[in-house]
């Protein structure tokens, strides 16, 4: 009898953004005492609400006047049917088991010890996948080492590929797990230039935005640059920087009422790093989205580590979109650091839909940061797991207790953290949960962990 709802429900928990959707939910009861009647209905009513809370984590709120109207004239009296639901039904109205506690021990991956019980946890990417993991801590807490442990057990243990975006050469480590390849953006680059699992005019969009995290672009620019991208495309099966460049200088001669905005726009593009758009010696990206890789992105000078990143992020989105939805575990990408992505408008749209769109296609995507606030809002507010490492600031306590909603005694915790320690916290689960994280030997990482000035 729910169905709709639970079809909203899982459209909205693939990624899917509900535009407008009201739901009235109308109790009914009999009695001949008005006062009676009142009592009666106001518990039918906070027995709804509390039942739509656990189950769906729905919240409920009394109708306004005019939308009892509207619910009557549109709705009851309308078109639309309404649903009848026996009481009795309501158990049924479960489609994530919330009411049984998440289980988070004996399946999955190993993470540490819970401080507070000594049992061992385990975190499963299969049951928590509709949701991503999002990774809060100040400098120097663990979230690398955290990222780096998930990264060595799920390719352990699970026979999936993973990506780790190595902006800082923490994560070379791994590449001696058996299996690991590494793609060095200087020696074996990726052309990201080409249109990956997805057609000439969206990548040629997705590029624009892609440049716009790196150098603003004017409209007219940006509908120039769109249009050289879709030329070179038509010019050679692959195009790369250089193409770019030639079609733009080719569009300037004719259009040379124009001429300073294809000034502005070249001077823009030849300022980008034209190994991250190579046209030679590249990496067939169909042969790598199926393998566990470490893009050694550190190896790129600073300032064309996000573009890479970021475009990454874009293939790999393309990628997900062409294979059947699913619920089981595919890919599992990792970002550390990943305030340096989001820090644009495009930069944190790139991330928001890799996260969304890759969702109901088995993609797992766990992000590290340094505040809670480096993360987009819905990407927050998505998040299945939250992760929080220590800090003695005020102000990320408070940032982090308004999200997770710890009361006094929990933010208190927080600050007694230790390097190692966190809170993890998962969706549906009214516990907080305090863990040491037990984590893997990065021996060979390089020490190049430097104190960053933000
Ligand atoms: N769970 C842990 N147990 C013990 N030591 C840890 C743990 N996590 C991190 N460390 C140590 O703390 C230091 C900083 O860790 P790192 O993961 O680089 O932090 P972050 O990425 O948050 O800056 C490293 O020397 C690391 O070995
Ligand atoms: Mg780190």
């Amino acid at each position: 009898k729910l169905q709709k709802l639970e079809t909203l429900f899982n459209r909205i928990s693939r990624g899917e953004t509900p535009v407008n959707v009201k739901m009235y939910l109308v109790a009914t009861a009999q009695d001949k005492n008005v006062r009676r009647l009142y009592e009666k209905l106001k518990r039918k009513g906070e027995t709804l609400s509390s039942t739509f809370k656990a189950s769906l984590g729905l919240e409920l709120r009394k109708a306004f006047e005019e939308e009892v109207l509207e619910a009557i004239t549109h709705g009851l009296l309308g078109e639309s049917k309404p649903i009848t639901v026996l009481e009795s039904n309501l158990g049924f109205l479960t489609p994530i088991g919330y009411v049984k506690r998440p289980k988070i021990s004996g399946e999955g991956i190993f993470i540490g010890e819970d401080i507070d019980y000594g049992t061992l946890v385990f975190y499963d990417f299969e049951k928590y996948l509709t949701k991503h993991m999002v990774i809060v801590g100040p400098t120097g807490r663990g979230k690398t080492t955290l990222l780096y442990t998930i990264a060595k057990r799920v390719i352990e243990q699970y026979d999936v590929p993973i990506w780790v975006l190595d902006l800082r050469g923490e994560f070379i480590g791994l590449s001696k797990t058996i299996g690991v390849s590494v793609v060095d953006p200087e020696k074996t680059p990726v052309n990201l230039m080409l249109p990956w699992f997805t057609s000439p005019r969206l990548r040629a969009r997705q590029l624009v935005d892609l440049i716009k995290a790196l150098t603003d672009l004017e409209p007219t620019e940006e509908y120039v640059l769109y249009m050289s991208i879709l030329k070179s495309y038509e010019r050679t099966q692959h195009p790369n920087l250089e193409t770019l460049i030639g079609i733009i200088k080719e569009e300037k001669s004719s259009n040379p009422e124009l001429e300073l905005k294809f000034y502005t726009l070249l001077t823009k593009i030849e300022q980008l790093n034209s190994k991250v758009f190579l046209g030679s010696n590249y990496n067939n990206v169909f042969s790598i989205v199926k393998k566990p890789v470490i893009f050694a992105l550190y190896k790129l000078p600073e300032e064309y580590r996000k573009i890479y990143a970021l475009a990454i992020l874009q293939v790999l989105t393309n990628y997900m979109l062409t294979l059947t939805p699913t619920n089981k575990l595919r890919h599992l990408v990792l970002i550390d650091e990943a305030w340096r992505l989001t820090d644009t408008k495009s930069g944190s749209k790139i991330v928001r839909s890799l996260v969304k769109e890759g969702r109901g296609y088995g993609l797992a995507v766990a992000l590290a940061s340094q505040d809670i606030t480096d993360f987009p809002k819905d990407v927050l507010d998505n998040a299945g797991t939250i992760i929080v490492f220590g800090s003695n600031s005020k102000d990320y306590i408070e940032a982090v207790a308004k999200y997770m909603k710890l009361n006094e005694g929990e933010k208190e915790r927080m600050t007694w953290l230790k390097t190692g320690e966190a809170l993890i916290r998962i969706t549906g689960d009214p516990r907080p949960i305090w863990v040491k994280i037990i984590p893997e030997n990065m021996e060979t990482r390089n020490i190049i962990t430097k104190v960053e000035n933000r």
